[in-house]
């Protein structure tokens, strides 16, 4: 039987935080590790320079902090091929032939776009990569004939957009070489970590996240910062479970599902007070982040090596993406001679 394919990856603008874990991050080290799967996991240096062009050096240096927090929660170089986006020319080469097969007001109506361009307050001044980057996204997975990519739920409709991509280009072109891919989500309801001020996402720019490199003084700081119930003030007080972000973290990351019920019946009743609460939180982060951190640590030792590994993967997954090029080429009629 041959294994059904995994393409997904990220924009390296920042260092991955626990938000990237649980929406992801996690989901990919478990398929990776079934063994079901030949798994593709892609830094998106170029999609990240979509809205960063002016700003290369952020792009540069996160590169490689990003494969460093790959190699932290597990994923395995000798198991998935990790590799840079730039270094694979076939990707840029489909994008340009599928751009033709997309309108300009199919691009104007993504959901996920329009809330970013929303969001970074662009104004007139969209960058056309930008507005065109779900393309781009559709040859990134095609060009690996991903069947399965997982991600969080807000990259739906760049499925959705790579799915039209593949029916339209197999039916217009009269082939079968392009593959339609279906998304690999998170449980629901475990999709969306809030920010530890309560901000329903967490992101670099609201300064609001935990990092997976943070070292455990800063997690501690942070989780004795969160966002609880505003109104619960004394020890003595009832207090909101819903919508307190210290046990949406605790439902997320937390195995002790009784222990955290005791917590949750015992801070509606009144009694429990916030700072042991967040210490048990603590407990709980820390178990997961402690052995990540110290992985990454002693990746961290030989930057040399996570180069390497990154410039071994771009060189796997160029011989595969430039297949599928002359693939679609043949099936255009660009195979002139
Ligand atoms: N858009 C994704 C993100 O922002 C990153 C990405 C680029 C991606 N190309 C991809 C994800 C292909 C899955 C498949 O996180």
């Amino acid at each position: 039987m041959t294994k059904k394919i995994i393409l997904t990856g990220d924009r390296p603008t920042g260092r991955l935080h626990i938000g990237h874990y649980i929406g992801s991050l996690k989901n990919r080290v478990e398929l990776q590790n079934s063994g079901d799967y030949d798994s593709y996991i892609m830094i998106a240096d170029m999609q990240a320079l979509t809205d960063n062009a002016r700003d290369p050096e952020k792009i540069r240096h996160s590169l490689l902090q990003v494969a460093l927090d790959y190699l932290a929660v597990g994923l395995d170089p000798e198991k998935s091929t990790i590799f840079v986006q730039s270094q694979i020319p076939a990707l840029s080469e489909l994008t340009m032939y599928y751009l033709d097969l997309v309108t300009v007001a199919r691009l104007n109506r993504n959901p996920t776009v329009k809330s970013e361009i929303a969001q970074k307050s662009f104004g007139e001044s969209v960058p056309a990569g930008f507005l065109v980057y779900p393309v781009s996204q559709a040859s990134d997975i095609t060009a690996f004939k991903a069947n399965t990519v997982p991600v969080g739920d807000d990259q739906e409709p760049m499925l959705e957009q790579t799915r039209e991509i593949v029916r339209t280009f197999n039916r217009v072109y009269n082939s079968d070489v392009l593959v339609e891919p279906e998304g690999y989500f998170p449980p629901k309801g475990s999709g969306r970590l809030p920010g530890i001020d309560g901000n329903a996402k967490m992101s670099k720019s609201l300064n609001n996240g935990i990092y997976l490199a943070d070292d455990a003084d800063t997690v501690q700081k942070k989780i004795m910062s969160m966002y609880t119930d505003p109104d619960h003030i004394h020890v003595e007080d009832p207090g909101k479970v819903e919508g307190n972000v210290v046990f949406t973290y605790l439902d997320m990351f937390g195995t002790d599902k009784a222990k955290i019920q005791e917590l949750k019946d015992q801070y509606r009743a009144g009694g429990l007070g916030d700072v042991k609460l967040k210490r048990y939180l603590v407990d709980v982060m820390e178990a997961l982040l402690e052995p990540i951190r110290t992985r990454r640590e002693q990746y961290a030792q030989d930057m040399g090596a996570v180069s390497d590994m990154l410039k071994a993967g771009s060189a796997k997954a160029n011989k595969v993406a430039a297949q599928t090029l002359a693939e679609v080429r043949a099936a255009i009629g660009v195979n002139y001679f």
